[in-house]
Formats: structure tokens, C-alpha cells, sequence
């Protein structure tokens, strides 16, 4: 080694300040969305049982939550809803409620912060089915297509007049972004933005997600005839791609860290925004790590959101908004 002194790379990581000046990536609070599950009730702050550390929040709670966002930098939060049992049917019709919790939650957080927070918002109908699906069932209990974009554009409309700033469709049924875009257009909300769940596959990460909104106990079989299959990647460069043409300002990989090649992917075919979702399997697996003192909490956090980022996520959503954020001073 000592013949090729120039060959020595470890040089520049002999120091902090030196590693500081050669870092290529930087992680700040503004590259973070927290996602808020929203429940009823006064005061409420019920825990997730299989996301330590996450909770449902009533009305008033959610309040808090935005100002705590805005206070740590956070620039934008995810919501969604666990919509009391009594209002799920086969049609998820709560989801065109103007008064139901997530419609309540946009109204309540502008409120309470304005514009000093992005409010982005689930279009799905998952939280709002009787049989759990995003979609509406045939009568050969497939999730239809064309029926469900429709019911979708109404979901999007009403949180749009609500005042979500960004409509996040997650169900993965063909051609929803253009038809959301134009009925945002034809109703006067032209400045909402979509942040398209582009290449969301049929993962094993999604299980305690499904608990916070109350939709797993009811979903029979899989979402495997919508959702992408984990085999497949230049496919998710075609599901970019129609979402770009249809009117996405930007869009999602989903989930995050098993996908990270996808996220790289699409960041250099199309320079366009992609955000990465940590999703909840992803944090139930750090949380049980670091209960088994198998790893370090808070350096697991900041490695796999550092992550993220140099592969060329724009930002991440993440359970772990607030706590990394307070991690990075904010
Ligand atoms: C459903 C939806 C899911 C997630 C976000 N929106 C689950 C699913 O597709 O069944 C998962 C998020 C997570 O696991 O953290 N529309």
C-alpha cells in the first residue's frame, strides 16, 4: 500500500469534521413524512399493539401531533383513518363522507397549523370496506377496476374540499391518477397535488399496519391481483411511467428498504420525485431488534433514512418521523 499512497481512501474518515466535509448524503427533518393513524373520541391516544411506540389519535390529539410536526421540522404528515366498524360496508361508502375522521383530521389540522404543514391524504377504500380490499368487489369477489377508480375520484374530491394539499392514491387500480386529476381540475382544486403510490407491491410488511386501521381481521385472501408482484421490477418503470403521464407530481416505492434498487431506478429513469415508504413491517422488525439488543434504535433509524436518501428518495414516510427528527435536532 505505502508504494500508492493516493490509493488510501480511509484518509478523508479519519476525523468527524473530515467526515462531515466528504459526506455526500444529508438527512434533515424536512426529508421526513410522519403518517398518523386518526381515530374518535376525546383524548385519545391508543396504542398499535404491534407498532410499539405508534398510536391512533382523536381529533384533539391530532392537533397536537401537527404542532409537534411543524415545531421538529417535519414539513408534511400522512393520515389515515380506523374507521369505526358500524361504518364499513361492502361499497365503503364512509369514504365519501365530507364529515368522516380523515375529512375531520384535514379540517382539524389546518386549523391548528394552516400552511405551516402539508396534510397528504389515503385514497383507498380499505379502511372504509367490509371485506378489507381497496377496492369494490365483483359478484366473483375480484376488486373491479373501472367501478373502483370511480368511487376513488369521490373519496379524493371530498378530502380535497376538506383541504388535503396532497392526495396519495395507495389501491393500485389503472388509470385512478388521470381521473383524479381531472376531477380535481373540474372542481376547482387544480393546485392539490398527487403523490401516486406507483409501484406498491404485494408485500408481508403491511401486517401491523392493517391492525392500526382495523382492516386486517377483515381482509380475506391477498391484494395480490392489484398490488405488484416482488418479483418484478422494469415493470414498476411502466407503472412510473403511466402515473407521470396521467398527472402525478410525484410518486412512491412502497415498501421502502427491500425496494431500495426500484427507488434508484426510477430516481434515474425519470428525475422525477419518488418517495420511499419505511413501512410498518419495516419498523416492527427495528423495534423488535431493538428490544432483543440485537441493535441500536436510534443508529438503526438514522442508517436506514440515510439510506434512502443516497439511493435518491426525495424523502421517506416513516413512523419514525418525529423520533428521527428529534434525533437530527430538529
Ligand atoms: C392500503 C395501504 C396499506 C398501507 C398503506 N396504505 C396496506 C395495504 O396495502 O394493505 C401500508 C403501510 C404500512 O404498512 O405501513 N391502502
Amino acid at each position: 500500500m505505502s508504494e500508492y499512497p493516493y490509493l488510501r481512501l480511509r484518509r478523508t474518515r479519519s476525523t468527524g469534521w473530515s467526515r462531515a466535509l466528504h459526506r455526500e448524503t444529508v438527512l434533515t427533518p424536512a426529508d421526513l413524512i410522519w403518517p398518523l393513524f386518526v381515530t374518535e373520541g376525546k383524548g385519545v391516544e391508543d396504542p398499535v399493539g404491534s407498532l410499539p411506540g405508534v398510536s391512533r389519535w382523536s381529533m384533539d390529539s391530532i392537533a397536537e401531533r401537527a404542532k409537534e410536526a411543524v415545531s421538529l421540522g417535519i414539513p408534511c404528515v400522512a393520515l389515515f383513518p380506523n374507521t369505526p366498524p358500524a361504518l364499513r360496508d361492502d361499497l365503503g361508502r364512509e369514504a365519501h363522507n365530507p364529515d368522516n375522521l380523515m375529512c375531520r383530521a384535514i379540517r382539524t389540522i389546518k386549523d391548528a397549523v394552516g400552511d405551516d404543514l402539508g396534510v397528504l391524504t389515503d385514497v383507498a377504500l380499505d379502511p372504509y370496506t367490509s371485506h378489507g380490499q381497496d377496492g369494490l368487489l365483483d359478484d366473483a369477489g375480484y376488486v373491479a377496476n373501472d367501478a373502483t377508480v370511480e368511487a376513488l375520484v369521490g373519496q379524493a374530491l371530498v378530502q380535497a374540499e376538506a383541504g388535503a394539499d396532497i392526495v396519495a392514491p395507495s389501491d393500485m387500480m389503472d388509470g385512478r391518477i388521470g381521473a383524479i386529476r381531472d376531477g380535481l381540475e373540474d372542481s376547482g382544486h387544480a393546485n392539490v397535488q398527487i403523490m401516486a403510490y406507483a409501484a406498491k407491491y404485494a408485500s408481508a410488511f403491511y401486517g401491523p399496519f392493517r391492525d392500526a386501521v382495523g382492516s386486517g381481521g377483515l381482509l380475506k385472501g391477498d391484494k395480490k391481483t392489484y398490488q405488484m408482484d416482488p418479483a418484478n421490477g422494469a415493470e414498476a418503470l411502466r407503472e412510473v411511467a403511466l402515473d407521470i403521464a396521467e398527472g402525478a407530481d410525484s410518486v412512491m416505492v412502497k415498501p421502502g428498504l427491500p425496494y431500495l434498487d426500484i427507488v434508484r431506478r426510477v430516481h434515474e429513469v425519470f428525475e422525477v420525485p419518488v418517495f420511499a415508504y419505511h413501512v410498518s413491517g419495516e419498523y416492527a422488525m427495528i423495534e423488535a431488534a431493538a428490544a432483543a439488543g440485537a441493535g441500536d434504535r436510534d443508529a438503526l433509524v438514522l442508517e436506514v433514512m440515510t439510506a434512502f436518501k443516497r439511493a435518491g428518495a426525495s424523502g421517506v414516510l416513516t413512523y419514525y418521523a418525529a423520533h428521527a427528527a428529534r434525533l437530527l435536532g430538529g
